[in-house]
């Protein structure tokens, strides 16, 4: 609140939302956003030479339609689903271009709130990415957690996790991270993924995935698409997949994604469709169409397709790489602990486990920023920085232990 009264305002319910980012000192590990060994953002080689041949083509600034860009959402369709399984299901899937991930799932999200009566409870992991929470609650729909993190193990708690689904109520909704589970960087294995599907089939559960991170985590899509395709093409579920190009294709700004339902039926698909054009239009009127056409282009040219799949190669490799220093960096410094939890995480990020004694240590006296429940982004890391985050990590935690 400011420090002004107002006698009468529109605005009582105002309130100050403190706001969601960190301020970029000496090593900034908080931002979710791939960097390049000199810890610049990195434009990706496909992305260049697709934005040079829009820009040959004659880029031309019309409005797309409310959907979409029809050949990126078609594109993207047949590549979450790969091809086998877009020739069998691809007609069952409603398609609708979005503002990123997060977009994606507003869009996901309302389409639920409005066809089911009563509205069902979305469960979320618990530690959650943050915004599921906003999301689920601004579209109407009531969340609860479980949980999902074994901070003992450092690993997914498989026994917490079969506990949620067998005693949710039938027809409610799990938010899946289908791979890179932001924050843990734990995923379930396959085989655990085949029975968490089976289990949610049984007990008619409703998946939602966030696919934020498809090709970005182990470097190729099919690879990180296995949960979605699983629950899909062998269980036959229906279920909404949120697609973001944000990190896959460093295109965060530019508001790349789609939501994919797949519906039991064609009928059903197009009723989905229809109601997420519906819901579009109120939302943002037509999606935004410069990102979508370079997207477009990687995703259909074969060319571009094979750069893309190297970009990812880079990515991906150059994160699992600075894992591997930071953990042989924290081992040379002699930091107290175990920190094997570093190299068998996955994606992005980086669950520290440190306490908030640390992270605030690490970021008042050392000027190393991290989200405070200690998520690092291991893109943030690079050689000129490693050593210093790792010397700085390994001074505060016998810090904290001389203290006890
Ligand atoms: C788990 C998860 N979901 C969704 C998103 C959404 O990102 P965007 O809206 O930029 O695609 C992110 C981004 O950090 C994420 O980590």
């Amino acid at each position: 609140m400011g420090s002004e009264t107002h006698k009468s305002t529109f605005f009582t319910g105002a309130q100050r939302i403190p706001p969601d980012h960190d301020s970029p000192v000496k090593a900034n590990l908080g931002q979710g956003a791939y960097r390049d060994g000199d810890g610049n953002p990195w434009i990706l080689p496909s992305v260049r030479e697709s934005r040079r041949l829009l820009q040959e083509q004659g880029l031309i600034h019309e409005y797309l339609p409310i959907l979409g860009h029809a050949g990126f959402r078609e594109a993207v369709a047949r590549t979450v689903l790969g091809e086998e399984l877009f020739s069998t299901k691809g007609s069952h899937v409603a398609t609708c271009q979005s503002l990123s991930g997060t977009g994606a799932l507003h869009l996901a999200g309302k389409l639920i709130a409005r066809t089911n009566s009563p509205k069902p409870k979305v469960i979320i992991t618990d530690p959650p990415y943050g915004n599921h929470f906003q999301v689920i609650k601004d579209v109407g729909l009531e969340y609860e957690t479980f949980k999902y993190y074994d901070a003992a193990t450092k690993s997914v708690d498989m026994a917490s996790y079969r506990n949620m689904l067998q005693t949710v109520p039938p027809g409610s909704v799990i938010l899946l991270h289908a791979c890179a589970h932001n924050p843990t960087g734990c995923d379930p294995n396959k085989d655990e993924w085949r029975e968490i599907g089976q289990i949610m089939k049984s007990r008619n559960l409703f998946p939602i995935f966030d696919a934020a991170y498809l090709g970005f985590n182990s470097g190729s899509v099919d690879e990180d698409a296995f949960s979605i395709r699983h629950f899909i093409g062998e269980l036959n579920l229906e279920a909404a997949i949120c697609v973001s190009y944000a990190k896959s294709m460093g295109l965060y700004g530019e508001r790349v994604g789609a939501v994919l339902v797949h519906a039991a039926s064609k009928d059903l698909a197009l009723d989905c469709q229809s109601m997420l054009e519906q819901i579009q239009r109120s939302q943002v009127s037509n999606p935004p169409a410069f990102g979508a056409k370079t997207a477009h282009l990687i995703l259909t040219d074969e060319k571009l397709k094979k750069q893309w799949s190297e970009d990812l190669l880079t990515m991906s490799g150059r994160i699992r790489t600075m894992r591997q220093k930071l953990y042989d960096a924290l081992h040379e410094e002699g930091a107290p602990g175990t920190w094997e939890h570093l190299i068998n995480q996955t994606g992005m990020f980086g669950f520290l486990g440190l306490s908030s004694q640390v992270v605030v240590e690490l970021r008042e006296k050392y000027h190393i920023y991290m989200a405070d429940n200690s998520r690092i982004s291991v893109a943030g890391l690079n050689d000129s920085n490693v050593k210093y985050v790792a010397a700085s990590i390994a001074a505060s935690v016998r810090e904290e232990q001389g203290q006890k």
